[in-house]
């Protein structure tokens, strides 16, 4: 059962796998039908202490569907009101994270990596990188 998460803008997505005994398992998600959104950019995030945290920033436009591909990794969600964490650590199950939603990574354990897929190009005037600049931002929301 997936946590129920109460920052807006934020749900869990499963992705379909093929688990195979004899082969080893498969996963796949298309865009549109599992992630919602025409993929424009992928990036992963990989060799990050356990100590060290990344993110900490909120986009002005950009969804994007984060997924844990070998590890676990801790994230924390800010909508300016409500705050959540949670832990991924299923290839499968990612977390959609939409627009104005400040998020932190960490905990990355056990050589994380963390697969990004993303709904726009990179653009560093789409980033609110100062927290209050983003909670008041989202109070005139
Ligand atoms: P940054 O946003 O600080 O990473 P994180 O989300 O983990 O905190 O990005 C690190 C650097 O990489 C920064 O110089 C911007 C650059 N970058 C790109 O050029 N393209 C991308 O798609 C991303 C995500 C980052």
């Amino acid at each position: 059962m997936l946590k129920h998460l109460r920052t807006k803008n934020s749900y869990f997505i499963t992705l379909p796998l093929k688990s195979d005994k004899k082969r080893g398992d498969l996963c796949f998600g298309e865009a549109r039908r599992h992630i919602p959104f025409v993929i424009k950019r992928i990036y992963w995030i990989f060799n990050v202490s356990s100590k060290k945290q990344r993110g900490g920033h909120a986009h002005k436009k950009t969804e994007q569907v984060l997924f844990c591909l070998k590890g676990s990794v801790r994230i924390k969600l800010d909508d300016g009101v409500n705050k959540d964490a949670i832990i991924l650590s299923k290839p499968n199950i990612g977390i959609f994270l939409g627009k104005m939603l400040w998020h932190s990574m960490m905990d990355f354990k056990n050589n994380s990596v963390l697969l990004v897929v993303a709904s726009e190009f990179f653009k560093e005037a789409d980033y609110i990188r100062d927290y209050n600049t983003f909670k008041s931002a989202t109070q005139k929301q």
